[in-house]
């Protein structure tokens, strides 16, 4: 009986994550969907970009990931196939779309990088002092490889983070009141630059978080960023932008970074992810 449960439970699981599979889609298709659906000077502003995505060489990076997710590491010596990023262990395809959300085994609502984190500790028994885990930037460094093939594998899904804990809810409304609040000495808040269709700063058109079809683009991490020549996250962003608003740096994996994704990802509900993107 307990067998069969079981062997339909799994034959269930294999199904849904087929289904999830036929609807991935390339991220260069995303894009030219959503330009030819919608009028975007932001979507539009990088030709160069555009011509580039179908060699983007962030999905190299997914590539790399997508063998240290199988592999055996770690003073543990196993591989990330028990590690449960949402939707069962080992399910990889769609999850990415559906974060951060709430984990029971934590008590608290993650996003990739801090859940990636969590099972690189717990799993696989590194340190959080490790290289593998302490490297949160660079092409080259375990998380950013990682990431990028997980996100890959939301690439044309669409946005969906559940709202169904109190926490989650919590959490998107306290992003809102960081993307919204003024401080520093500048007196910026997000929405000073991201509230506005068409706003530039020099040769760089802002995306505007009320415009979905443009807010989903700009959510879309990780992407290769052609300037830095490296594959970059949601937290490296993140932390970029407080910069830019001469504000103390954010810390990946804080509540305050995740409820800002929170929020974010929110705003982009129903668009369909470009993952892994390219950006400036
Ligand atoms: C002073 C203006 C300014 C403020 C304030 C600002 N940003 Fe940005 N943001 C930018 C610029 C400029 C870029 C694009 C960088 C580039 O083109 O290289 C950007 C990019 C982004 C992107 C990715 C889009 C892209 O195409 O690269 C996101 C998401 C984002 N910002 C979120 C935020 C959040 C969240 C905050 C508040 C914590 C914030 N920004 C505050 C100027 C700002």
């Amino acid at each position: 009986m307990y067998k069969t449960i079981t062997t339909a439970a799994t034959l269930a699981a294999l199904l849904t994550t087929a289904a999830i599979a036929d609807e991935l889609r390339a991220p260069e298709d995303v894009l030219q969907g959503l330009i030819d659906d919608n009028e975007s000077a932001y979507l539009t502003q990088s030709e160069q970009n555009i011509m580039m995505m179908p060699d983007n060489a962030a999905l190299w990076t997914a590539e790399e990931g997508k063998d240290l997710f199988f592999e055996e590491r770690g003073p543990n010596n196993k591989s990330l196939e028990t590690c449960d990023l949402g939707k069962g262990p080992g399910v990889v395809d769609g999850v990415y779309v559906e974060l951060p959300r709430f984990f029971e085994d934590t008590g608290r609502v993650m996003d990739l990088e801090s859940r990636l984190a969590y099972c690189m500790t717990s799993i696989q028994g590194f340190s959080p002092e490790d290289p593998e885990v302490k490297r949160r930037h660079g092409s080259d460094s375990d998380m950013m490889k990682l990431q990028t093939y997980i996100a890959n594998r939301s690439s044309g899904l669409p946005w969906n983070p559940p709202m169904d804990h109190p926490l989650e809810q919590a959490m998107r409304d306290a992003g809102e009141v960081l993307f919204y609040r003024r401080a520093g000495t500048s007196d910026f808040s997000c929405a000073t630059c991201h509230t506005n269709t068409g706003k530039r700063i020099r040769a760089s058109v802002l995306p505007n978080i009320n415009e979905p079809h443009e807010w989903t683009k700009a959510i879309s991490w990780p992407a290769y960023r052609v300037g830095h020549q490296q594959v970059r996250s949601s937290n490296h962003r993140i932390r970029g932008c407080y910069w830019q608003m001469r504000q103390p740096q954010s810390i990946p994996g804080s509540d305050a970074a995740i409820a800002l994704m929170s929020f974010w990802t929110d705003a982009a509900r129903g668009e369909p992810a470009i993952l892994p993107d390219k950006k400036r």
